[in-house]
């Protein structure tokens, strides 16, 4: 019996294990079920009692060298085709995580407020950035001079061959968009407008000279507050969920009558606060007259919602600057 086991200690030793075949075949030949040491205990029975336990040890001691042989072969097989082929097919394996790249929270932020607002029958408008005074300011009833236009901490663009003015601007809102798509066309209007805005304003973690807007326009007979009111609430319950807190406060713009602000209550670890995300109105007369529409025969509901704010509270995110940084271990943080 000890001959047999020190043979198939032999044939172990001197089994030359080169790929996957050869390997496969040493697990047939040694550690499988039918497999020379597997016959081997299964004769235990015929050895006499005396002998049993030195029998044993040695049967077991060639059954631990046969599955560490194999161990070690197969490890150095996966290890050579991972070098020569830079991959293995051993799913065992762990393998380099990649990324694949996705959209930046904005943009994921901006589809969910269109999908939104394609649902309620919006359709897609935009407008210039580089934008002049009538469209940003007079025809929305800021009179000139007025303070209002201070609110909006403007940046004036000089064209370099031309004298200094205070006509062209980048613009401060996407308002100025409401202007030209109602100067092409008669009501019914029913648009969302995305877009980037500019404010001459101090970078920190809630303010950044540059930010993104979506206005909204619906103009037709009979248009009335009570569908603006709606609008906005079910827009907020489809954009943070059904339980939502929402607020609606009085407020002033000059080119709506009445205004609105619209506030969302947000949570965090400090207890929680009033956070503004838009605000809204019915267009003032003033307006429609601007744009040759008749104020007597039509009403309308405008909004402007800042996005950058939207997507903050919408992925947690509290400081504006890391929307604009473009550092990779931030934007990694919301695949899309
Ligand atoms: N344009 C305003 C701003 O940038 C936002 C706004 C308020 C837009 C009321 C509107 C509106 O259309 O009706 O602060």
């Amino acid at each position: 019996m000890i001959d047999k086991i020190n043979q198939i200690k032999t044939d172990i030793e001197s089994f030359n294990i080169t790929n996957e075949d050869s390997l496969e075949a040493f697990r047939l030949q040694f550690l499988s079920r039918n497999g020379s040491i597997q016959s081997m205990f299964g004769l235990m029975g015929q050895v006499p009692k005396e002998e049993k336990a030195s029998v044993g040890k040695a049967m077991n001691e060639v059954k631990i060298l046969a599955q560490s042989v194999f161990d070690t072969a197969k490890a150095e097989l996966i290890s050579t085709k991972v070098k020569y082929f830079g991959a293995s097919d051993d799913i065992s394996l762990p393998v380099e995580p990649t990324y694949t790249g996705s959209f930046h929270p904005l943009t994921q932020a901006l589809d969910e407020i269109k999908q939104i607002f394609f649902r309620l029958g919006f359709n897609i408008a935009d407008g210039p950035e580089l934008e002049d005074d009538f469209h940003n300011f007079t025809a929305l009833n800021f009179p000139a001079d007025h303070p209002a236009r201070d609110m909006q901490d403007t940046f004036f663009v000089r064209k370099s061959d031309e004298p200094y003015s205070q006509d062209l601007v980048l613009r401060t809102h996407t308002s100025p968009v409401q202007i030209r798509l109602m100067k092409e066309k008669q009501p019914p209007v029913r648009s969302i407008m995305p877009g980037r805005v500019y404010r001459n304003e101090a970078v920190t973690a809630k303010s950044y000279f540059q930010f993104n807007q979506v206005e909204g326009l619906y103009v037709d007979q009979r248009v009335t507050m009570g569908e603006l009111i709606e609008t906005l609430v079910m827009f907020a319950r489809l954009m943070y969920g059904s339980n939502v807190k929402y607020r609606v406060r009085p407020s002033f713009f000059p080119f709506t009558e009445p205004s609105i602000e619209m506030d969302i209550w947000w949570e965090n670890e400090a207890g929680g606060q009033w956070l503004e995300i838009l605000g809204a109105g019915m267009v003032d007369p003033n307006v429609f007259e601007a744009v040759n529409i008749d104020p007597e025969k039509y009403t309308g509901f405008a909004f402007g919602m800042g996005v950058d704010r939207i997507a903050m509270l919408r992925y947690g995110i509290d400081d504006i600057r890391l929307l604009y940084d473009n550092d990779i271990r931030f934007l990694q943080q919301f695949p899309s």
